[in-house]
């Protein structure tokens, strides 16, 4: 049974896996470009991360060396990405990382790391939307047209480890964009794809705005002390700056969801690396830019709000004007980010359903939209029941938890698969494959850890429902071993 376990699955090729997912029914369509997926990719990443997180992460943890904690993240997303693309180039199924895993580590790592996306994809969907009800709901109020918080707030909080009832109803607007966007879903993935390039739009041209206009309010005055003398445990020093790193790695979650539409993509050995990259890039210099431009704006200890770019701002009566500007930017920037979570998690499903470690179900193809529509429409229906329920901070660190784990195996995948599958054509090769790989590994295991420690028992009980689900499900039916 051990050796079983650790069963992998051949390499296929663009038309082997085209004609398998012939062979299960109708098939995805291809349809996207370079363009989408770079759009993709920006869609997924620029979000809650920098609207919210990167305020705490300066006032909190790093000072205005909170430039350092996104560099030193995006080094460790950047290896992770490398890797990314050379297994989406060579392997163009819609089950990103644990596609990878399984043809290189294992079934059992396979479904382990497929259990551990649902938290990215999933729960990162639902965190999302919670962030999204409350800008919208900061921006009604503005025009006293707010929702009571009854209607917009969870009605479960966690005190002291245990959830307690807050007398709030349901997080309506949370449930609804959730569904509304659920059916742009549904219908297809060019309309999502369309949908999705506008809404990024819209959020680049906020975040510029923001930057053109606030330049000249920068003060480098702020930017000294650049890296405060420590407090002790993440508060400041080069220990806040990594630990201001695990935090705004959360910011940078997403770009590997290109990955789950390669079987959507026209030409996928050449498109995806450059969606991947493409898209990562473009973020780190954003974040990098926008993290200096906050923090010399405003000394660093004034930014730890919900909505540290709307703080800084006010400080400023000429630039006021701006603020429900980037209140629209930000509610934009993570509706896309709902939006392509919500696509890549039913497209991990497909995979793992096709493979025989799902119901059937998530594996049917909608004749005529050419969805995965079942799967879409239960993961809109738990992603709403979580969001609608739970308060953000629950979910926020198993996302990144689950994330990280998925990039660290994908990193040691790639060394695997180069020393057993020499042969394969890569049509994009991680460089200094030896080096950065095992960089990227500890990189993202380190900083798992570091979250670990805060959240065992969440994560504990996450792992043992996924093995339960495994060998009472997915082992005795995996199609790989029958
Ligand atoms: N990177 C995404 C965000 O910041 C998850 O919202």
């Amino acid at each position: 049974m051990f050796r079983d376990l650790f069963v992998t699955k051949p390499v296929q090729t663009v038309a082997q896996a085209d004609a398998e997912a012939v062979a299960n029914g109708v098939t995805l369509r291809r349809a996207l470009t370079a363009r989408h997926l770079v759009l993709l990719g920006i869609g997924a990443v620029i979000g809650a991360g920098i609207f919210v997180l990167t305020g705490q992460a300066a006032a909190v943890h790093a000072g205005p060396a909170v430039v350092l904690s996104f560099v030193i993240a995006g080094f460790a997303c950047a290896f992770a990405g490398l890797c990314y693309a050379e297994f989406a180039s060579m392997l163009p199924v819609s089950g990103s990382a644990y596609s990878y895993s399984y043809a290189t580590l294992g079934e059992f790592v396979a479904w382990f790391i497929g259990w551990m996306l649902v938290l990215e994809y999933l729960f990162a969907a639902s965190t999302v939307a919670v962030g999204w009800s409350g800008y919208l709901n900061s921006v009604l109020s503005d025009f006293g047209l707010g929702l009571p918080s009854v209607l917009a707030s969870a009605p479960l909080a966690l005190v002291d480890g245990s959830f307690q009832f807050t007398g709030a109803i349901i997080n309506l607007p949370a449930v609804l964009v959730i569904g509304a966007i659920s059916i742009l879903c549904y219908v297809g993935i060019t309309q999502s794809a369309f949908v999705n390039s506008i809404v990024v739009a819209i959020k680049l041209v906020v975040i510029l705005m923001f930057v053109g206009f606030s330049l000249r309010y920068v003060d480098p005055v702020n930017w000294h002390p650049f890296v405060p003398p420590a407090q002790g445990d993440g508060h400041f020093g080069w220990d806040g700056v990594i630990r201001g790193a695990s935090v705004v790695f959360f910011a940078y979650i997403g770009f590997d969801a290109v990955s789950t539409a390669a079987q959507e993509c026209k030409n996928p050995q050449r498109d995806m690396p450059i969606g991947l990259l493409g898209s990562l890039f473009i973020c780190t210099l954003l974040y990098i830019v926008v993290s200096a431009v906050l923090t010399g704006m405003l000394p660093y200890l004034k930014l730890n709000t919900a909505h540290p770019v709307t703080t800084a701002l006010d400080a400023y009566p000429s630039l006021r004007w701006l603020k429900d500007v980037v209140g629209i930017g930000a509610i934009a920037g993570l509706t896309s980010v709902i939006l392509v979570m919500l696509m890549g998690q039913p497209r991990i499903f497909y995979t793992m359903a096709n493979d025989g470690l799902l119901p059937a179900a998530f594996g049917k193809i909608h004749p005529k939209f050419q969805t995965p529509y079942v799967g879409t429409v239960i993961v809109g229906i738990v992603a709403a029941v979580l969001a609608g329920l739970l308060p953000i901070g629950v979910l926020g660190d198993l996302v990144s938890m689950g994330t990280l784990l998925a990039f660290a195996t994908v990193c040691v995948g790639v060394l695997v698969l180069r020393r057993t599958r020499p042969d394969l054509a890569r049509p994009f090769r991680v460089p200094a494959v030896w080096l950065i790989c095992p960089a990227g590994a500890i990189a993202c295991l380190y900083l798992f850890g570091r979250s670990f420690v805060d959240n065992w028992k969440w994560m504990g009980a996450w792992i043992i429902l996924g093995l339960l689900i495994y060998f009472l499900y997915g082992y005795p039916r995996s199609k790989l071993r029958r």
